[in-house]
């Protein structure tokens, strides 16, 4: 990790942090941030090869940050700046975005929104506060269903002042791979199959880049799990056996600890979960880790292998709830409200049918018009575009906002998945509190920046619209995303 790491905390920022230290809460976020010293890092996106595969296959050629698989872990502390230099050694233009991370706008990595493309050879510099604690991630966005599904990704993790107890702090980036026989890379890269279905789902899934056998544990061990789904379009359900999972984080965001639905970590593409996982079986034992997030597909990710020693013979008893981030509160009774419908992709008319959309007489309302039609769908299908966002798919990152949220204001966006598929849908620049589902308030009212949406589902998200700019807002399942699932907001 050293060789991409350059801590530059000078005297003059050390003397401004103490004295910020000093000034204590009163000081706003970006200011005291920004006294906190700047981490500066470099990281050159190029070709190379990972030993994705176990042995004895050979390697695979891949896209990557640093030649490594998943990139560098990019590790901070809350408060701190960073600035990171992308250097872009590949064929092609190129741009990160720092995935969850409450940037400003013209850091955000978007091309041609926020910023032009990275050309082959060029360098472009990010800069930015770690305003929040929290698992995040980086990833190109520019042809992104290529370029991450190539490898371009890497964990960002900014730590808490004051981080809870563990014996140990992983990191597992998940991803998902579609090689050929001699673990080859197939480059049926964005297959107008794939983007009508639900994405390219692979047939190889790795942890940090390598398949898995055995992850080694000691009983008694307390280890916080930063879980990133870096997959292009693969949804997990892990089951940790007979472990008791706590999720204490999502999307980097603290919530409020609690077993997960059902016993399933459930991550859909771009989602984080931080858990506790107490390390409570015999030791010598080996306890399957299993992904049971698509029916009779089920397969074992992972074995948690422990050693013949205990590290002590209880879990430990520590606290395991984490601060909040400093997140503006919405106001529900004053929100304004906004409603978003996705639609297209292999029995979409059907859905939309079902849902109650109107035959073509051009009514208003959620789905109605040219979207509630058998025959507007078919047009729409004939345009080019396979996924619709209020209507219209997107062709590039450049577009008319779909939505104009008031600045410093509340504001409640009613979501409803018209298609007979999962959606992992991302907003740029905000995190939002997850309020309800079908007509039903959440229990944990989770703070996310991706939200999976199951088919027909209706979800509503709040948030205060505190970051100006235009962002993107788009679907996960790269493939959609490419296919149309985007849209721009505007925050003025
Ligand atoms: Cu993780 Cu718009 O992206
Ligand atoms: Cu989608």
């Amino acid at each position: 990790m050293s060789d991409f790491r350059v801590p530059t905390l000078t005297r003059r920022a050390f003397i401004a942090s103490a004295a910020a230290l000093s000034a204590g809460a009163m000081l706003p976020l970006q200011s005291s941030a920004r006294a906190a010293g700047i981490r500066e890092f470099r990281l050159r996106a190029k070709h190379g090869r990972a030993q994705i595969a176990p042995e004895p296959y050979g390697d695979t050629a891949v896209w990557c940050y640093d030649g490594k698989l998943p990139g560098p872990e990019i590790r901070v502390r809350k408060g701190e700046r960073l600035r990171i230099a992308v250097e872009n050694a590949l064929g092609e233009e190129t741009t990160v975005h720092w995935h969850g991370v409450r940037v400003p706008n013209a850091m955000d990595g978007v091309p041609h929104l926020t910023q032009a493309p990275v050309a082959p050879g060029e360098t472009f510099t990010y800069e930015f506060d770690a305003v929040d604690a929290g698992t995040f991630w980086y990833h190109p966005h520019q042809r992104s269903f290529e370029q991450v599904g190539r490898g371009l990704y890497g964990p960002l993790i900014v730590e808490e002042v004051d981080p809870v107890r563990v014996d140990r702090d992983v990191t597992w980036v998940l991803s998902d791979w579609r090689l050929t026989k001699t673990a080859e890379m197939r480059d049926d890269f964005g297959s107008r199959h794939d983007m009508m279905h639900n994405g390219r789902v692979g047939n190889t899934v790795t942890i940090n880049g390598r398949v898995p056998d055995v992850f080694a544990v000691r009983k008694g061990e307390r280890i916080r799990l930063r879980l990133i789904n870096a997959a292009n379009a693969r949804i997990s359900g892990l089951d940790f056996g007979s472990h008791a999972p706590v999720v204490i984080a999502l999307d980097g965001q603290a919530v409020e600890p609690h077993a997960p639905e059902g016993g399933l970590v459930v991550l859909g593409p771009a989602m984080r979960a931080d858990i506790i996982l107490d390390m409570a079986a015999d030791a010598g034992s080996r306890v399957s880790v299993i992904d049971r997030f698509y029916k009779d597909l089920e397969y074992r990710l992972v074995d948690l292998a422990y050693d013949d020693q205990p590290l002590r013979d209880t879990v430990p008893d520590w606290p395991v709830a984490l601060p909040p981030n400093p997140l503006p509160e919405p106001d529900l009774a004053s929100a304004a409200r906004h409603e978003v419908t996705f639609n297209g992709g292999m029995m979409g008319a059907m859905v939309m049918q079902e849902m109650g959309g109107s035959m073509g007489d051009g009514s208003s309302g959620a789905m109605g018009g040219m979207m509630g039609s058998m025959g507007g769908m078919m047009n729409m299908m004939h345009s080019g575009g396979i996924w619709f966002i209020n209507g219209v798919a997107a062709e590039g990152h450049i577009m008319d906002p779909m939505l104009t949220l008031a600045r410093d204001k509340s504001h409640v966006i009613a979501m409803t998945n018209a298609t007979a598929w999962h959606h992992p849908i991302h907003l740029h620049g905000h995190s939002f509190r997850v309020i309800s589902r079908d007509g039903k308030p959440t229990r944990h009212r989770e703070w996310q920046d991706t939200v999976l949406m199951s088919p027909r589902e209706r979800v509503e998200i709040a948030f205060v619209a505190d970051n100006p700019g235009d962002w993107m807002l788009h679907c996960h399942v790269l493939e959609h995303q490419a296919a149309g699932m985007m849209g721009v907001f505007r925050v003025a």
